[in-house]
């Protein structure tokens, strides 16, 4: 199958919307990561989401709609979702809510919840709109890769595996949504993202809990939230560590190792932020971005992720930021690339 790279105009939306009617497949920009898109109501439209990325059976899909009028024949509400959709929607927040029998347990992975989000991205909207459906959409990588987060890298993925890439250019945050579940006591987000904790809990007058594999592996026997926390996920074929501490440690610490490395033959390099390209300079430095800005991390991380596989890189130590904001988001997505490997400087 031949796959199309279009660029958003009424004739590719249109194109895009008979495909989707059609049960076919098209991948879309969102403002966090490219998704591959298909009819949520159409069973077999959603298997073949699961075929072509090659992703577990058990692994449930976000659903992504235009419009709250969408909602009622998908899922009911519980009544703190008002205040969040009216502050975060359109926007980077998935929502748990409970699933309606419309929605196909393929979707769900039959679990009793449907994630459910309206993404704020105009591409993505518009699509929505012009066929009017319900659109399951997963991240549109190869399972087990990193997110796209340009039409380059869902070609890279998806080439004659899918008709059609809308192309919207490069995805604004970087990182997939925030995963809140609000079906249990107390809401609590099973994957951080663009729309923080902070955020949740001054709109909720409320504390929001954070899922206890966030910023570890899930333990032997421990239950996973969100299924997605089980699978090894956005990691590179190297490996890669993190190094924590104080920056007058981690610095020559994360240089040390890295020259080590490169006498032993392997072929290595260090993440580091803008601020020690200088000093790091003998370790094939890949920028991440400026400390001061977790969003301009946010942002790159998955393209320099995808790079160092290109590039053959078998050993990466990479720098950390605080777990804060979108840094939590952030340290969360570095941290499963590095399997939690850390050491402290
Ligand atoms: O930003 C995003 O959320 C992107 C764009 C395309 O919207 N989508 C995305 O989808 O990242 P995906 O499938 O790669 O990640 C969805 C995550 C998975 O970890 C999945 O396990 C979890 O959401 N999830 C989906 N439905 C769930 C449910 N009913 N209960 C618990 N977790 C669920
Ligand atoms: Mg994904």
């Amino acid at each position: 199958m031949h796959t199309k790279v279009l660029l958003p105009d009424e004739s590719s939306y249109a194109f895009a919307s008979d495909l989707l009617k059609q049960g076919k497949l098209v991948a879309f920009p969102t403002e966090t990561v490219y998704g591959l898109g298909a009819d949520a109501l159409n069973k077999n439209a959603v298997l073949s989401i699961f075929e072509a990325k090659g992703r577990p059976a058990d692994n449930p899909l976000i659903v992504h709609i235009h419009d709250r009028s969408q909602l009622d024949e998908l899922c009911s509400i519980p009544p703190l979702a008002e205040p969040l959709m009216d502050a975060f929607w359109p926007g980077p927040l998935t929502m748990l809510f409970i699933r309606k029998p419309s929605v196909p347990p393929e979707v769900t992975a039959g679990l009793p919840t449907v994630a459910i989000r309206m993404p704020s991205h105009p591409v993505a909207a518009a699509m929505l709109k012009a066929c009017g459906l319900p659109v399951a959409a997963p991240s549109a990588n190869r399972s087990g890769r990193p997110s796209p987060t340009t039409a380059a890298h869902v070609l890279e993925d998806m080439n004659d595996r899918i008709p059609l890439i809308l192309d919207g250019g490069a995805c604004d945050v970087g990182l997939e949504s925030t995963v809140l579940d609000l079906c249990h006591e107390q809401p609590t987000i099973l994957r951080p993202g663009g729309v923080t904790k902070d955020m949740l809990e001054s709109v909720l007058g409320r504390e929001v809990l954070l899922a206890g594999s966030i910023l570890r592996p899930l333990g032997e026997n421990e239950v996973a939230l969100s299924p997605g926390m089980r699978y090894k996920h956005y990691a590179p074929k190297g490996a890669v560590t993190l190094i924590d501490g104080p920056e007058e440690r981690t610095v020559p610490l994360l240089r040390r190792l890295c020259l080590e490395q490169k006498q032993a033959g392997k072929k290595s390099c260090v993440l580091c932020f803008t601020e020690h390209l200088e000093s790091l300079s003998d370790c094939d430095p890949h920028d991440i971005g400026s400390a001061s800005s977790p969003d301009e991390i946010a942002h790159r991380l998955f393209d320099t992720l995808r790079r160092l596989d290109e590039e053959g890189m078998e050993i990466v130590f990479s720098e950390v930021i605080p777990p804060e904001g979108m840094g939590l988001a952030v340290m969360n997505r570095l941290g499963r690339a590095a399997a939690f490997r850390t050491i402290h400087a």
